[in-house]
């Protein structure tokens, strides 16, 4: 019996010394361990020793168990230690490796400008209103006083999608929208940014599709004097505090008065340059008193209200104030174009 019992522990301590890792580790001590493992069986059998026997076999068995689970444990040990090791080795990771540079994306020049201009009428107290670019021709057109075969619709050839539907001409739409949700409710006072469509042949200075930001203020008694302050202090901030404004009369349907607002320009500070055609001024802006019939159509009383409007492309603006010389680049994506926005 105590043979049996070295022998086992002999072959035992050798598997487990070639064990290659914790699978195998396991199996063999399931196999000498185990319930069905020969320990287990020699251990069983021991009634059948004699009284003296038993106990020195005993205790001989039970050092064989001990010695096996102690070598157990111990390369148990190890092969987790190894293992975690080899992991450790496969994951490493190349820090020295040169990283991939990921291209920065930067802000639209149409929306860099947009930003500029909702944040200067953002301080004066203004809000942002949206609206749908595909338009009722009611919206487009007859609320602000262009009624079906108006000559000044041929000022803004559109493009229609049926009868009574088109892409808006200009963001004014907007402001009709947002004077019918305030019901008649003052002060209003919003600028309205989105794109808007004519039918236009593109060249440097046209394009089908283009940016506009309008602005439109209601309240008792507001007055010429407000919509030129408000435009100084605007086109200051935007191009410095040197710039100077000019009104000059003109038409639109929807104003009355009208006028077309001309700024100093900001290349030569007005002493004539290319840019401004050796005028010293540039036109950007359309504005007027709202007219009391778009007042009316709208829900406000023209005998108790009054407010102004205008309206400007924002890529005009832009070109003047990056030096853009063809209006198609805003559009095309090309990546030398936008490129030079990243840092201004
Ligand atoms: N809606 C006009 C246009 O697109 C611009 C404008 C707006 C003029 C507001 C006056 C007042 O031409």
């Amino acid at each position: 019996m105590r043979e049996r019992l070295e022998a086992l522990k002999e072959e035992a301590l050798r598997e487990l010394e070639q064990a290659q890792d914790s699978q195998q580790l396991n199996d063999l001590r399931v196999k000498y361990l185990g319930k069905k493992g020969p320990l287990t069986e020699i251990l069983r059998g021991m009634g059948a020793l004699s009284a003296e026997e038993r106990p020195v076999i005993g205790q001989v068995a039970n050092e064989v168990r001990g010695a096996i689970e102690q070598v157990l444990e111990a390369k148990q040990e190890q092969l987790t230690r190894e293992e975690t090791n080899a992991r450790l080795r496969k994951e490493t990771i190349d820090v020295t490796l040169p990283g991939r540079r990921r291209d920065a994306g930067a802000v639209h020049p149409l929306n860099k400008v947009i930003q500029e201009i909702e944040d200067i009428f953002l301080g004066m107290g203004y809000t942002v209103a949206e609206g749908p670019e595909v338009e009722q021709d009611y919206y487009n057109f007859e609320a602000l006083n262009l009624p079906k075969n108006h000559p000044a619709r041929d000022m803004q050839d559109s493009f229609y999608i049926t009868d009574d539907i088109l892409m808006r001409t200009h963001t004014s739409p907007v402001q009709v929208r947002t004077m019918e949700r305030m019901k008649g409710e003052v002060p209003v006072k919003i600028i309205c940014p989105g794109k808007v469509y004519r039918r236009d042949d593109d060249d440097a200075t046209h394009s089908h599709l283009f940016t506009q930001i309008e602005g439109l203020v209601i309240d008792r008694n507001i007055r010429m004097s407000d919509l030129k302050g408000t435009l100084l202090q605007f086109v200051q901030e935007m191009f410095g505090q040197d710039t100077r404004i000019r009104l000059r009369p003109s038409f639109f349907p929807f104003t009355e008065p009208s006028a077309e607002v001309d700024v100093s320009c900001m290349m030569c500070k007005g002493s004539g340059c290319r840019t401004c055609k050796q005028t010293g001024w540039l036109e950007i802006l359309g504005s007027g008193m709202v007219h009391p019939r778009v007042l009316e159509m709208a829900g406000y009383d023209p005998n108790e209200y009054s407010g102004f409007a205008f309206g400007m492309g924002v890529e005009r603006i832009a070109m003047l104030k990056y030096g853009i010389d063809d209006i198609r680049h805003f559009y095309t994506n090309d990546l030398r174009f936008l490129k030079q926005f990243v840092h201004v």
